[in-house]
């Protein structure tokens, strides 16, 4: 699903001289490499604050608490995504209300979103989920509306725009996750908040040091979620690349797209508004996807399910208020999808192989 061996080779010498840079600077945390990915990931983004930190999902809790956002609270989100997302809402200390998805794009869903509103609701937490941007503006007009705040898990979305415009500037905050694997990956843990508000970044950059205001004072009870001096060193090396390696990905899904023929198996569908899709994930759906896995895996092709368990059907979370007319959509998608190999340094022959696998699959005799 991911070939780090063949990244690395083509980044090695810029990534070991970024690390020497850090070693020999002696300043590990906060420093002028923290600074300076703040200031480039901004300009890549759109946004003029950003804050690093520890991880993708402590991006999101510290956004909730900048906000305000906690006991007592509702967070509106997507029964199908990662389960950091509403475990950043369950730690801010909030209570989320899980919404339906769009079938058609697994996003999601405005009326089931306008379902689940209540006099508690503070915010709706939108997930760009595989790489896809979510109908943003139609978001943006509930939110502001019903006087709530809009949210942006940007976590699998770096490089994607909804009406041209990158997303993560169409709410209060975005989080963003840099784990190895998302299109724009750090060699470890890494996130970031970014958003348009100054209160906000301040607010998240005292979070993240403890709740510290200046040296030994702690106003608020804040987190220990820093950036770390050398992964902002090894993201500062990659920003520039990730125009080209969003690009690659596209050229893979354009080929699965015009390739992939085959009666069982269907494709998720993009709205023009949402044509820069950042093709973090390359999903289908088929319902005898078991099936499907393993004749891929029998002509060695790799694939994975994001995500085969929805968050309501988690332990902690199965007590979840809900949608009142359910989340079969998300139940149905959960059952069926099914995560084919998209990276940037895929071969054009390895994709035509996965496009052969999935073609072969034989159909069902309904
Ligand atoms: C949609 C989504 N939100 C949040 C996260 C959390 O990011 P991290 O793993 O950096 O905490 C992820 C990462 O898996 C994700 O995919």
């Amino acid at each position: 699903m991911n070939d780090f061996k063949r990244e690395t080779e083509y980044l090695l010498a810029p990534q070991l001289a970024a690390c020497e840079r850090v070693i020999r600077s002696g300043w590990y945390i906060l420093g002028p490499e923290v600074l300076g990915f703040e200031r480039e990931w901004g300009m890549q983004c759109g946004s003029p604050h950003v804050v690093g930190v520890g991880n993708g999902m402590d991006a999101l809790e510290i956004g909730l608490r900048a906000l305000a956002i906690g006991a007592g609270d509702e967070v509106i989100t997507t029964p199908l995504t990662a389960f950091a997302t509403v475990l950043a809402i369950l730690r801010a200390g909030a209570t989320p209300v899980l919404a339906d998805i769009d079938s058609k794009t697994a996003l999601l869903d405005l009326p089931s979103v306008e379902r689940c509103l209540g006099p508690r609701t503070r915010a709706v937490m939108v997930v760009h989920l595989y790489g896809q941007a979510a109908p943003v503006d139609a978001f943006q007009a509930l939110c502001g509306a019903r006087n709530i705040h809009l949210i942006e898990d940007c976590a699998q979305a770096h490089g994607a725009r909804w009406e041209g415009k990158p997303v993560g500037t169409f709410g209060a905050f975005a989080g963003w996750s840099f784990y190895p694997t998302k299109n724009l990956g750090a060699l470890g843990d890494g996130g970031a908040l970014s958003t348009g508000s100054e209160s906000i970044a301040a607010a998240a950059r005292q979070l993240r040091n403890y709740g510290q205001s200046v040296r030994y004072q702690h106003p608020v009870a804040g987190l220990n979620s820093r950036l770390d001096e050398m992964q902002a060193a090894l993201l500062r090396v990659r920003i520039p690349h990730l125009q080209k390696w969003v690009g690659a990905r596209r050229e893979v899904a354009r080929m699965y797209t015009d390739g992939i023929h085959h009666p069982d198996v269907r494709l998720l569908s993009i709205p023009p508004q949402a044509e820069r899709h950042a093709h973090h994930l390359f999903v289908l759906t088929c319902d005898r996807r078991d099936a499907l896995q393993s004749h891929l895996a029998e002509r060695g092709v790799e694939s994975l399910i994001h995500y085969p368990v929805p968050i309501h059907h988690q332990q902690p979370c199965r007590h979840l208020q809900r949608d009142p007319e359910g989340l079969c959509r998300a139940e149905q998608h959960a059952a069926t999808c099914l995560s084919i190999p998209c990276h940037p340094f895929l071969k054009p022959e390895e994709t035509q192989a996965v496009i052969d696998a999935v073609n072969s699959f034989p159909q069902s005799r309904a």
